[in-house]
């Protein structure tokens, strides 16, 4: 396999030269992880999968999760989401609207997320040009450049995450389908905190983990402090030197490290304009998580 670095980013990198339909030997998973904890955003152009390939590709990374509002998984895979603007007979296939703002997945999560995977089967196009990109933002470049005083001032803080604002977000969106979560799935989903800054388990970089969709109080500070503090931090992850933007291609896996990024789906494609990808989350289970 090449390992392709993104040139002109602190994110990502493609690597060639790797079928993923077939099963990867301990050391080739090992270069692949390691490359992703170097570079936050890996791609594998031109691959065909199977849902039972794309699992087992999956979790070499840790354990699967079942998302709790799992309306739309493949079919004998609750384990695998399906993010999609296609409906069959009025009705969608998967979910419409799926990180279409700034977050983190599973940072709300007592065990947050490690790894998400998504495989491209429809890619949106007008002009010839691909739509629906997701974006990318580096945790660890944003806690490198912050100010010396700022990272010393929030120092052994932790921060609050909450589903709900994430999901209330996507909710207030023009046309969204989705419902209230009932009580039970607010529920199995309670807010919950993690330090701000966090050891990266393989990389050993600091990482800034607080993100604009789930991150909701800084448990240490007066609430409009807190609210100031997080602002500044959100505009501060997103400036343009940390992002990278990746724009699809049909037979595209990608996977993403979630304590290394932020991510964001870009909804710039119409209704009859079809997107279909094929998602699968880790968790951090394998890791022992330490402040940074
Ligand atoms: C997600 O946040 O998991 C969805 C990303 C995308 O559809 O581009």
């Amino acid at each position: 396999m090449r390992v392709i670095p993104c040139a002109d980013r602190p994110l990502h990198a493609r690597i060639e030269d790797i079928d993923l339909s077939r099963p990867l030997s301990d050391e080739a998973f090992r270069e692949i992880e390691s490359a992703l904890a170097r570079h936050g955003v890996l791609s594998f152009p031109q691959q065909r999968l199977t849902p039972a390939e794309q699992k087992a590709f999956a979790e070499r990374f840790g354990r699967l999760e079942t998302n709790i509002a799992n309306r739309y998984h493949e079919p004998g895979y609750p384990e695998m989401m399906i993010l999609s603007n296609i409906r069959v007979d009025g009705e969608p296939i998967g979910f419409e609207d799926a990180g279409q703002s700034w977050h983190t997945d599973l940072s709300y999560a007592t065990t947050m997320g490690y790894t998400t995977m998504l495989y491209a089967v429809e890619v949106p196009h007008r002009d010839g040009r691909p739509l629906g990109a997701t974006e990318f933002a580096s945790t660890a470049a944003a806690y490198d450049a912050l100010p010396d005083e700022m990272k010393q001032r929030l120092k052994g803080m932790t921060v609050m995450h909450d589903f709900d604002k994430f999901w209330e977000l996507m909710r207030a969106e023009k046309g969204s389908s989705r419902p209230p979560l009932t009580e039970a799935q607010r529920k199995a989903r309670p807010p919950t905190s993690h330090p701000i800054f966090l050891k990266h388990p393989v990389s050993g970089r600091t990482v800034l983990y607080v993100n604009p969709g789930y991150s909701v109080r800084i448990n240490e500070l007066p609430a409009d402090e807190s609210d100031r503090v997080l602002s500044s931090l959100f505009a501060h992850q997103v400036q343009p030197q940390f992002v990278y933007r990746h724009a699809w291609s049909v037979g595209d896996v990608l996977i993403w490290d979630n304590l290394a990024t932020i991510h964001n789906a870009v909804s710039d494609y119409r209704a009859d304009e079809r997107r279909l990808l094929k998602r699968c989350q880790t968790l951090t289970t394998r890791f022992d998580l330490t402040v940074g």
